[in-house]
Parts: structure tokens; C-alpha cells; sequence
């Protein structure tokens, strides 16, 4: 186990000392990495809300560990510190309850064959074109028996009947494969084609970035479907941007399954990542194991819905909507307040959500249940931390009836109760023209996310030695 006393230099002259030393400088080191290229490697392989930069798990791996080392990231979301673990040559855990974002991080940090997906890719496309022309029928047929009632719903009224007919084409080829890193390969690559901020072959005009509107078919030009926004529902400046061509699945399939596998890293020599579905409330690691946590949870009160986009290629792929409804459920910062475990709180917490829960009481509940589950979490973290490690955790603050969470003063006080020291709180001040912040449908008035934009924090929780 690395000791206290054991100064460091790393790759960044200017991070050098103990570990909390170098902690401590870290955190007042810029971290808004503005104008830094984000897409590279497989960063880029699937849109995903709310990702951090590269560069802060980078940073922080870079100066605080060693290559073997053990790196975790317990929400991981997109994968943005596991992929940067893996290509450090660190050993990276990921958890995640979002199968999309297992699926995602999965084949971000799977080597494949490129010959291999070029030639699939290749049969994949031509061999549902084929079924789309010669057995219609009996796709038609297929899609009425694949679904539960609910989920054959969602799919009739989120997709055009031709659209359903060459998803289902493609899915057939999909599932034919064996080997799972590819089937894995081109799953990512069909959500991809689903999954995209303006609702990619799915009759919903926005997707990635906000809830979905429904659109209407409204005429057909040059032999393409023109859909768009029903207008009793949005503005009329919207209804501009949301207008949009409805495009063949297996075209959009053939023009994108190419592209992840660019930025994959090719060598198989690396630590391979572990990447399971698990509640960051209770993680199936031992006790001191961790040498690093780089992570950022959800917002409070539901701000980011991920269900709500994930589901619409979730359900192409064997989820029924019942069950991913039953899961969005288990999401840090759900809005439900019954059946939930709630936690004592430090008083500087208590007093954040008793003042927001005297404007609007069912709002400091939800608050609540939030920082119940930020103590689950941080517990968790404390437990698998070696001792004299370290979790940086990147989180924004909401405001609920006009007033900050203050999520930052409520996190840092919760982890000193819990035995972390907190020896900083960086800024990152946020590019708005690259942050994606979708709203969920009960908070999406401009005004709140424009709020939530301007800033994060970096929080530094170091779990002392027993010598400290
Ligand atoms: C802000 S995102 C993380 C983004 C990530 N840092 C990235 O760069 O892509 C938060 C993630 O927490 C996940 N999450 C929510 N509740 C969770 C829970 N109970 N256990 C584990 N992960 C959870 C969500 O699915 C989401 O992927």
C-alpha cells in the first residue's frame, strides 16, 4: 500500500509531494479545459448527457497514480474515466444501472478486429436491405409478436411503421452475431442510430438533449417524410429548429458503423476494464481495494432523465418499457419520496433542506432522498478506498423554488461526517457551447438550466491513514 510519506512526482511537474499534497494541488489547478479536444479516442462512440472532459479524470490519474493501479468509477455513465484509466494502463471499475451505459463503455475499451467489423458491417446491411425487400411480411408479423402490449405502444408511437420494419431488419442480423464484443460493437453502433440529439430515426425531434416532442408527419418532398412538431406544444422559434427528414435505419446504419471503431484502442495488452451493472449505494467490491475514485452523480430532483432517452433503443434490444421504468426508479435523484430510506443529515444539510422544504415541501423530501443517497454513495466509496486515497467527484448545483442546493457545501459535509478530510473544492466553469444539459420534463424551463450551466465543483474527499 502507497504510504504518506512517500513523495511523488508526476507526469505534471508542478504535481509533486504527498499524495494530499498533490491532491490539494490538483484541485486549484484549471480544470475548465476550454478549447481541449474531447473526442478523442473512443470518447466520442456515443452521444451521453452531462459527460465530463477527458482531461479531469486524466489529470487526476495522472497525478495520483500509477500504472496497475486500481481506478473506479462507480456511475460511470459514458465511461469517461474508465476509458482514460484503461488508456493509462490503470485498472479501471465501472458500475452503472443504465444498461446503455454498460453497453456504451463496454465497447469503448473492447479491441476489435477492424477487418472483422468491416466485413460484418458489410453483411449486416446488405443482408437487411435484402429482408426488407423479400420477407416484409414477415417482419411486419415479427414486430407484432416482439413486445409486451406497453412496449408495442411506445414503439408504435415513437416510430414510423417503415422505420419499425428496417430497425427490426437490422436487430435480426444483430443477434445473429456470436461473439459478443461485436454483437456488442454493432448494438452501440444501431443505438447510435436511434440515439441522437435530434432523435435520430425516431419520429421524436430532440432526444439527446432535452425530452422528447413528438412529431407529425406533415408532408412528403421529393419522396422523403418531412416531420414536425405538433405547434399547440411548442413555441414557434422551436418549431423551426424542430423540424426534420425521416431517414432510413439501415442507411444511417451503413453510413456510422465505421466510426467507433477509429478511435478504439487497438491493444490487447492493456489491464481490460471491469464493467458491471451495480447500485453505486452498494458495491460488490472488498473493503480497501481502490486506489482512485474519479466519478460524477446524477444531479438532484431527476435534472438529467436518462431513462428517457436510453429507453427508445433500450426496447430494440430485449428491455421491456415496464422494466426500465422499474429502474429509472433506482436512479440517484429520482423524484419519488415513498418507500425510500431516509438518512440522518450533518445540520448544515439539515438546514439546506428544511429552508427549501418550508417553500415547497414535497421538494425538500425530494432533496432529501437525494442527499440520503449521496450518503449511501459516499459511504460506499469511503469503504472501498484504500486508506490515504482519494475520490474527486464532480457535481453542479440545482436550484429548487429559487434556492441553491448547495450541493457542494452539503457533499463536502456530508463526507466529514462520514471520516473524509476535504482538503479542496475546485471550480470548472463550463463551455456552454459544448455542455449537454437536457431537461427533465418537469423542470425544463430555460431559465433553471441556464442556471445550472455556468459551474461545477470538484470536490476532494481523502480517506486518511490511520497514522493521519
Ligand atoms: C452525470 S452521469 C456520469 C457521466 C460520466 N462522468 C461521463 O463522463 O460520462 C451520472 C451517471 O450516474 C448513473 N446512476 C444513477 N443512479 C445510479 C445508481 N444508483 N448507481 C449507479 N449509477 C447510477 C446514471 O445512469 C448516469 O450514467
Amino acid at each position: 500500500m502507497r504510504q504518506l510519506s512517500i513523495s511523488f512526482e508526476s507526469k505534471d511537474a508542478s504535481v509533486q509531494g504527498t499524495y494530499l499534497e498533490r491532491l490539494s494541488t490538483l484541485l486549484e489547478h484549471d480544470l475548465d479545459f476550454h478549447g481541449a479536444d474531447t473526442l478523442y479516442a473512443s470518447h466520442d462512440a456515443h452521444s451521453f448527457p452531462a459527460k465530463f472532459p477527458p482531461q479531469l479524470p486524466k489529470k487526476f490519474i495522472n497525478g495520483l497514480t500509477e500504472p496497475g493501479d486500481v481506478v473506479l468509477d462507480p456511475m460511470m455513465g459514458s465511461g469517461t474515466t474508465i476509458l482514460e484509466a484503461f488508456l493509462a494502463e490503470r485498472k479501471a471499475l465501472g458500475f452503472d444501472i443504465d444498461p446503455l451505459a454498460q453497453l456504451i463503455v463496454s465497447v469503448k475499451t473492447s479491441p476489435v478486429d477492424p477487418d472483422i467489423i468491416q466485413r460484418q458491417g458489410k453483411r449486416i446491411v446488405q443482408d437487411a436491405r435484402a429482408s426488407v425487400t423479400d420477407q416484409r411480411q414477415d417482419l411486419e408479423v415479427a414486430l407484432e409478436e416482439r413486445w409486451d402490449s406497453r412496449s408495442r405502444k411506445f414503439v408504435n408511437y415513437w416510430f414510423a411503421p417503415s422505420t419499425q420494419v428496417e430497425l427490426l431488419a437490422l436487430r435480426q442480423e444483430i443477434e445473429d452475431i456470436h461473439e459478443q464484443r461485436y454483437r456488442d460493437y454493432f448494438d452501440l453502433v444501431f443505438s447510435g442510430v436511434i440515439i441522437t440529439k435530434s432523435g435520430g430515426v425516431s419520429m421524436a425531434l430532440d432526444l439527446a438533449h432535452t425530452r422528447p416532442h413528438r412529431a407529425k408527419i406533415v408532408h412528403d418532398h421529393h419522396g422523403h417524410l418531412v416531420l414536425e412538431a405538433d405547434a399547440d406544444h411548442i413555441s414557434a422559434s422551436r418549431l423551426e429548429i424542430l423540424t426534420k427528414t425521416l431517414r432510413s435505419p439501415i442507411d444511417e446504419f451503413e453510413k456510422k458503423y465505421l466510426r467507433p471503431v477509429a478511435g478504439i484502442p487497438h491493444n490487447f495488452e492493456r489491464i481490460q476494464p471491469e464493467i458491471q451493472p451495480s447500485d453505486a449505494q452498494h458495491l460488490p467490491l472488498e473493503e480497501a481495494t481502490v486506489d482512485l475514485i474519479v466519478t460524477s452523480p446524477p444531479y438532484a430532483a431527476n435534472a438529467i432523465d436518462y431513462m428517457r432517452a436510453h429507453k427508445f433503443s433500450l426496447v430494440w434490444m430485449g428491455y421491456s418499457i415496464a422494466d426500465l421504468g422499474q429502474l429509472r426508479k433506482q436512479y440517484i435523484g429520482g423524484e419519488a419520496v415513498s418507500n425510500i430510506a431516509f438518512e440522518q443529515m450533518p445540520t448544515p444539510v439539515r438546514q439546506v433542506i428544511q429552508s427549501i422544504a418550508e417553500r415547497d415541501e414535497k421538494k425538500g423530501r425530494v432533496l432529501h432522498r437525494y442527499y440520503s443517497e449521496m450518503v449511501r454513495t459516499l459511504e460506499e466509496m469511503y469503504r472501498v478506498l484504500k486508506p490515504g486515497a482519494a475520490a474527486v467527484v464532480v457535481v453542479g448545483s440545482s436550484r429548487m423554488r429559487g434556492m441553491d442546493t448547495q450541493t457542494e457545501t452539503c457533499l463536502a459535509a456530508i463526507g466529514e461526517s462520514i471520516g473524509f478530510d476535504v482538503p479542496g473544492i475546485g471550480i470548472r466553469h463550463l463551455d456552454r457551447d459544448k455542455r449537454m444539459m437536457p431537461a427533465s420534463a418537469k423542470n425544463g424551463k430555460r431559465s433553471q438550466i441556464q442556471q445550472r450551466m455556468h459551474k461545477e465543483y470538484v470536490i476532494g474527499f481523502y480517506k486518511p491513514m490511520q497514522s493521519d
